[in-house]
């Protein structure tokens, strides 16, 4: 996946990949305006965009990977541990990589200046971490489930619960923003963004598994969720 950056001066570019889901799919309305409404130009990748980012540990904080210890309390909720490898398009470990997450607090509300759903704030959770993966390609968070919210997309319209994901992979060119959605969810039915990954099969690779091995006793579940960056088993991105 990796490649040569340049071969003689010339930038490799990384290979594009399908559209799927779709730019447009009626059903999730927002992206009946934001869509394009012309075939895409693609743009040569330039040295930056093949070569970066590369992070160092120095720019993670201790608590980043630990949601649930960034304020003065403990937030409410149902404490989980989310973990999982970041993998590229030949199964082998992403090491290093950034990954980022965020997501609504217990009550289904983002502290966010837009998000307006009567449901109350934690002032012991901010709703965003970060990690770099390891040595394996491995990354492990400590947050709250995350509640459902309503979000106005048709009648009576809710979100599936999910976490928001951002993973670089080896350069900007690979870059991968995605949700995890949890197994059994009753409202996965009717989130059309959920759907708007056509294949049920791609469907089920952003959702995580309950993992009772990770699973520390008197203290939190665990649930394991890993990452392919590209190919055919990678894991579908957010449009
Ligand atoms: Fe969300």
């Amino acid at each position: 996946m990796r490649g040569h950056p340049t071969r003689n001066g010339v930038v490799t570019p990384y290979r594009r990949e399908n559209c799927d889901p779709p730019y447009l799919h009626p059903d999730y309305v927002a992206t009946r305006t934001r869509s394009p409404k012309r075939p895409l130009v693609p743009l040569a990748h330039t040295l930056s965009e093949v070569t970066g980012p590369v992070f160092g540990h120095q720019e993670v904080g201790d608590l980043d990977p630990d949601l649930t210890r960034q304020h003065g309390g403990e937030p409410l909720g149902e404490r989980m541990i989310l973990h999982g490898r970041v993998l590229d398009g030949e199964g082998r470990p992403v090491r290093g990589t950034l990954v980022e997450l965020w997501q609504a607090n217990a009550a289904g509300r983002y502290r966010h200046v837009v998000d307006r759903h009567p449901a109350p704030l934690d002032p012991n959770f901010s709703g965003a971490g970060r990690c770099l993966t390891d040595g394996e390609g491995g990354y492990r968070f400590v947050t709250v489930k995350p509640g459902a919210y309503p979000w106005g997309n048709h009648a009576n319209a809710w979100r599936a619960a999910h976490i928001h994901l951002s993973l670089f992979g080896p350069a900007f060119a690979t870059r991968v923003v995605t949700q995890m959605y949890f197994p059994g969810d009753p409202l996965f039915f009717q989130d059309p963004i959920f759907h708007s990954v056509r294949d049920p099969r791609d469907r089920e690779r952003m959702i995580c598994r309950f993992d009772l091995r990770e699973t520390v006793p008197e203290w939190a579940l665990a649930y394991e969720f890993d990452i392919v960056l590209r190919g055919r088993d990678a894991t579908p991105v957010e449009r």
